[in-house]
């Protein structure tokens, strides 16, 4: 039997203890919910919360796409995630910091308390901070970038994190659309034993920028760094005044918890935002569900907190369940690619959620290393933020799962918050590569075009057709944006509904595989890039006239960027060459390196219809190196499509 063909049934031990124990358990939860919605998401929140005042109603959709969760209930997501483990978990780590040199920390939950109050604090009394003020948090993976979310909760104030990678106009867009009061940051950290800079980023990025009143800078590398009088502070120095006391700002439901920016098929970056009680609630549960962490379990997720992922499972997911979380500040291959194995055996890691990316480099690099550690602690293993390929998906099973542990291949958003379709280790038989089916509570369905279920194996929109408490509430600042962007492209019984701008298929035992996103949005190494932004960057080239970038098949990243630019003047080979170069030098001050091209051919005109679309259908298959099916009959100008293709092929294939 093929791989893609077995089915693998959870460890019959480690079922025995699970928190949902088999197909049954989860199928009672799937129908508790579609035959009283509300009911079964009442039953949790008043379960699993701490409220300071309970909620009165559950779900309030009169305003839909508008909804409101738990309304009437207050809340502090700090709280959650810290103060009600100091019953019993005081002395229980909160989080296990391994550096990037190989540095380690533990932060009880005492302590992560102590921190965070602190922290909030600052924030509070030397930085004005106040309910409903938005702070950008632009740090490295260190245990103050957690602090500094939670002390944001604990006031009230509204994080946006900007990945640390993203450039200077990247991040000064983000502080500008969210208009941040302040920013937080550090002098940089360590990568590959060397330190890295981010601060002298933040300066350029504010260097026109008015509303930024403050800049709180972690020293954690011990760079020097420029610091601006009166703008620029010392986390370092600050701290040491403050006292492990504040008040944790009573609030409600439905108010913003944090925004995150992401890409999406048109436009800026989108900042997303996400409120207090429904987002931690589901945080909550699909940690306890889909890793089934226990009370003594250590679990890693190798995210960076500039991402969801981060958000989710890094932080407020582990946190709110009063698990032990791993920071990890390096990189999966260094000192060599044994590291990850290494830091499992050092910590007895239990759960390890990562990328299909990172699983790829890892087997590529390291095929033989997690043999030379003691992984054995090891008993769930998640996957994120892309498709896994079976390849890959049989090295992790097989050599670091030790055929063992369950893979639970999660599909979510930065828009749906948590999890939406993946396994449960202790329940769900396994098919390699594939999310399965949605969780307990979540409406997800395939719809074809007329709004019916998709048949088997019939391509469709992948939808979620009722809201749920994690889903995104607002595009920042734009209610028309939010409203277009999710609901406007697919409905059924004649109502609009959720869709999740990618594509998925059902098999014949009604298991969902994600066949990858149906618009225009590149998913690179699992991070999600729009084609539109990357365009806009390339288009500030002076000699650029015109561009069109799509996604290419990439045997590591999973894909990579491909742009066809159309230049200004004519030139000769060695001053594309020259172009090329200076054209991934400009993506790389507007967004940052991880929107780099992998492949810039220049071309003299791009396949568009009358109306002057560009047929990216047909780019997409010039890229893969694929036969055109489509009419190009109607083009402006049909013969564009085999001078593309002949530019190509002599350029890279
Ligand atoms: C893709 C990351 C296949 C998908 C949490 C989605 C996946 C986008 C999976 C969201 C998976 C995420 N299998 N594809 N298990 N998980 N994706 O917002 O295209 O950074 O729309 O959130 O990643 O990326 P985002």
């Amino acid at each position: 039997m093929s791989q893609e063909k077995q089915v693998f049934h959870p460890n019959r031990e480690f079922a025995e203890t699970a928190r949902i124990k088999n197909m049954c358990e989860f199928e009672n939860l799937t129908r508790f919910a579609q035959e009283d919605y509300e009911g079964f998401w009442g039953k949790f929140a008043e379960e699993k919360i701490e409220w300071s005042q309970p909620f009165t109603n559950v779900l309030d959709e009169s305003n839909a796409p508008f909804v409101k969760w738990f309304e009437n209930g207050k809340l502090n997501v700090s709280t959650q995630c810290v103060d009600r483990h100091l019953v019993d978990k005081k002395n229980k780590a909160a989080i296990i910091f391994e550096g990037d040199r190989g540095d380690s920390e533990i932060i009880t939950y005492l302590q992560l308390s102590q921190n965070v109050n602190k922290f909030a604090n600052l924030l509070k009394n030397q930085f004005n901070v106040k309910k409903g003020d938005r702070v950008v948090i632009y740090m490295p993976m260190i245990p103050e970038a957690a602090y500094a979310m939670l002390a944001c909760a604990r006031l009230g104030a509204i994080h946006s994190i900007v990945f640390g990678g993203f450039s200077a106009e990247a991040l000064k867009d983000r502080v500008e659309d969210a208009e941040a009061k302040v920013v937080i940051t550090a002098d940089g950290a360590f990568r590959k034993s060397k330190p890295y800079m981010l601060k002298p980023v933040v300066d350029t990025a504010l260097k026109d920028v008015t509303i930024v009143e403050k800049v709180l800078v972690v020293e954690r590398n011990h760079e020097e760094i420029e610091w601006v009088a009166g703008r620029d502070y010392s986390y370092n120095e600050l701290i040491k005044n403050e006292n492990a006391h504040c008040e944790a700002e009573e609030m409600d439901s439905e108010d913003p918890l944090f925004l995150l920016y992401t890409s999406g098929s048109t436009g800026k970056p989108k900042g997303v935002q996400h409120n207090s009680a429904g987002y931690i609630l589901w945080a909550q549960m699909t940690m306890e569900w889909v890793f089934d962490v226990k009370e003594d379990d250590t679990y890693w997720c190798t995210a960076d907190i500039g991402w969801i992922t981060g958000h989710t499972y890094i932080v407020y997911g582990p946190l709110a369940m009063g698990a032990t979380t791993v920071m990890f500040e390096g990189v999966p291959t260094y000192p060599d690619a044994g590291r990850p194995w290494a830091m499992v055996e050092k910590h007895r890691i239990n759960q390890f959620y990562t990328a299909p990316t990172a699983i790829r480099v890892l087997h590529k690099m390291g095929e033989d290393e997690p043999g030379k550690y003691d992984i054995s602690s090891l008993k769930v293993l998640g996957t994120v933020g892309e498709p896994i390929d079976p390849p890959a998906w049989k090295w992790y099973y097989e050599s670091v799962g030790n055929s063992k542990c369950a893979i639970v291949d999660t599909y979510w958003q930065t828009e749906t918050g948590g999890h939406m379709i993946s396994p449960v280790p202790g329940a769900t038989p396994i098919k390699p590569a594939c999310a399965t089916f949605a969780l307990p509570g979540i409406m997800a369905e395939i719809l074809d075009d007329d709004g019916k279920k998709a048949a088997v194996g019939e391509k469709g929109k992948l939808c979620i057709t009722r809201p749920w408490p994690s889903q995104i509430r607002n595009v920042w600042g734009d209610e028309d944006r939010y409203v277009s962007s999710y609901f406007g492209d697919a409905t059924k019984d004649g109502k609009p509904v959720y869709f999740s701008g990618d594509g998925a298929v059902y098999d014949e035992d009604g298991y969902i595989t994600i066949t990858g996103r149906m618009d225009d949005v590149i998913n690179v190494s699992g991070h999600r890039m729009g084609t539109a932004e990357v365009e806009a960057a390339i288009k500030k080239h002076d000699n650029v006239a015109e561009v069109a970038v799509v996604g290419k098949p990439h045997d590591l990243k999973g894909e990579g960027i491909f742009a066809y630019v159309v230049l200004k003047s004519e030139d000769t080979m060695a001053e594309e060459m020259e172009m090329a170069k200076e054209i991934n030098g400009v993506i790389k001050v507007e967004i940052g390196n991880i929107a780099l091209c992998d492949n810039i051919v220049f071309v003299d005109g791009l396949p568009k219809t009358r109306s002057g679309k560009v047929m990216r259908r047909i780019l997409r298959a010039i890229a893969k190196g694929e036969e055109i099916t489509q009419d190009t009959s109607t083009l402006e100008d049909p013969s564009v499509v085999g001078k593309i293709e002949e530019i190509v092929n002599s350029c890279i294939l």
